[in-house]
């Protein structure tokens, strides 16, 4: 427990606090979403944290990790929320979370700044309340986004996810045993493109034939309710064909660069599958690649030939929490 001060308002506030939320894999779903089709998301072990503490003088942020002003404009919209100014705040943010990959770094960065801030001012630590804001921040970076990122990050676990006609969030747990143990992540470079530039650019090919387009997302949906059933470990299912046809749809939204469907066809030679994960990339990197395989000594081997960036990830993880000390 930090030492309680008194705020300038009388309410009682925290000296220090410190708060980490985690980085997120889409397993199904991407773009789709947008549209109010449902996506899965599982938090995983790589956490940004964000340590806020009270000094004198102007508001400071020091981070190596994103925009200085992306985090000054969150911080000014959760104080917009619950009052009080900005002078006299430092915050400090540390992540191991890729920025610009499709591991939900600004989502973490949202939530975990808006969070640690409601400690801060003494506010109820209300997670559908921090979710909530955190998701007008994600708004100024991305534009439209879903809000899927910042609501996994903020609950943690695995979630089925869907954005309803009025933006609000509508989600359900997945409690799974299956915690995919042959899934490995594949850094397939940072795209040129923003998360923003990569949803208009879909939103663009829609309007210009909602048709074609609409049957895509109406198939990524149906993937995304067949993995949820695997997931819970319903039927007998095939899910490195899943995640093949998953990709093969989003390489058809066009969100896939040649560098990414190379790797992705070096590992389906090898009899895995993999897709990419996020809103991905059209001329270099695409970010993040999920890469499956039932014998990950296959992937393992490949990705040394290959030289890629490949690591494991732990999911269904915890969502954002206060390190009390
Ligand atoms: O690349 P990321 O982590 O920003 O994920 C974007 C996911 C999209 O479905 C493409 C957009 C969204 O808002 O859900």
């Amino acid at each position: 427990m930090g030492i309680k001060i008194e705020g300038e308002e009388g309410a009682e506030r925290l000296k220090r606090v410190k708060v980490s939320a985690p980085g997120k894999i889409i397993l199904s779903g991407e773009h789709a979403v947008v549209y109010g089709y449902p996506a899965i998301l599982s938090a995983v072990d790589r956490r940004l944290s964000i340590e806020l503490s009270i000094k004198k003088g102007d508001l400071e942020v020091l981070t190596q990790h994103s925009s200085t002003e992306h985090a000054e404009y969150g911080i000014k919209r959760v104080v917009k929320e619950i009052g009080g100014g900005t002078s006299g705040i430092k915050a400090e943010i540390y992540s191991q979370i890729p920025v610009g990959s499709g591991m939900g770094s600004s989502a973490a960065l949202a939530v975990a700044l808006t969070a640690a801030l409601f400690k801060l001012r003494g506010q109820p630590w209300d997670l559908e309340r921090i979710n909530q804001v955190a998701y007008e921040i994600e708004k100024k970076q991305h534009g439209k986004p879903s809000g899927g990122d910042n609501t996994i990050v903020t609950y943690g676990g695995f979630l089925e996810f869907k954005k309803n006609a009025d933006g609000s969030p509508n989600f359900s747990h997945i409690s799974t045993e299956e915690h995919l143990s042959g899934l490995f992540v594949v850094n397939s470079g940072r795209p040129e493109e923003t998360t923003r530039e990569m949803v208009s650019m879909v939103g663009q090919l829609y309007e210009n034939d909602k048709k074609r387009v609409g049957d895509i997302f109406e198939k990524i949906g149906q993937i995304t309710f067949i993995f949820s059933r695997y997931l819970r470990g319903e039927g007998d299912i095939d899910v490195t064909e899943l995640i093949r046809e998953n990709q093969r749809l989003l390489e058809r939204l066009g969100v896939v660069s040649p560098s990414a469907q190379n790797i992705v066809g070096e590992i389906e030679k090898i009899g895995g599958a993999a897709k990419i994960s996020g809103a991905g990339g059209r001329k270099s990197g695409s970010g993040i690649i999920l890469a499956y395989h039932k014998d990950p000594q296959k992937l393992l081997s490949l990705a040394k030939e290959m030289s890629l960036d490949i690591f494991s990830v732990k999911l269904g993880e915890e969502g954002v929490r206060w390190e009390k000390r």
